[in-house]
């Protein structure tokens, strides 16, 4: 249960080298007295562990509608009802482009459809993937339907030395969350 002043955040991990970064926003956010859920992507398993994901987030992390026996309601409905916030951190150009499109072939997508709660983006990326016309395009639509995003910062690649798509740092990320927390 989330605390006091403290929210219950749904925070979508997506595949990206910088998904490690995760388990720090996840710490930071707790300390702030947020519950936080995690939903992983299938893809996101390969940089990072769900065992990891949920020991920092002290809840179950949620990978699949499908392997959550005893489960009587669609887990992506559930987590949608009880956010007050989607955060996607890292989100991949991938996620970026299918939240701008309505797909909903996982729990992240579907969570992120079926919810009413606010969303921020914070995107992660080799720098031509980010300033690629179909990205920038989808980071305009999503903006233009009230997304706020956290945009990557010129930083350390590991696909080159440097570039801009580096992961925003946590505390500009944690800054716009809770500026939408208080309907900013
Ligand atoms: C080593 C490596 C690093 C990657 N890093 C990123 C990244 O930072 N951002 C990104 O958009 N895609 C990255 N990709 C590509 C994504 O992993 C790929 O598009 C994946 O299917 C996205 O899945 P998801 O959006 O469902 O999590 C990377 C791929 C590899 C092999």
């Amino acid at each position: 249960m989330a605390g006091k002043t403290g929210k219950n955040i749904l925070l979508g991990v997506t595949a990206s080298i910088a998904a490690y970064r995760a388990c720090d926003l996840i710490t930071e956010l707790r300390e702030r007295g947020h519950t936080v859920t995690v939903v992983m992507t299938r893809d996101a398993r390969h940089f990072i562990t769900p065992l990891a994901l949920q020991s920092f987030a002290g809840t179950p992390v949620v990978e699949d509608f499908f392997s959550l026996p005893g489960r009587t309601r669609p887990v992506h409905i559930e987590l949608a009802k009880n956010s007050d916030l989607i955060l996607v951190a890292p989100a991949s150009a991938d996620i970026i482009a299918k939240l701008a499109h309505g797909l909903a072939d996982d729990v992240l997508t579907c969570a992120a459809l079926a919810g009413t709660a606010p969303l921020v983006i914070a995107p992660a990326m080799n720098e031509k993937m980010w300033e690629n016309r179909f990205t920038q395009e989808n980071v305009k639509r999503l903006r233009g339907h009230g997304a706020k995003f956290v945009d990557p910062i010129r930083g350390h690649l590991v696909c080159s030395d440097e570039g801009m798509g580096h992961l925003a740092e946590n505390a500009s990320i944690l800054k716009v969350v809770e500026a939408a927390f208080a309907g900013k």
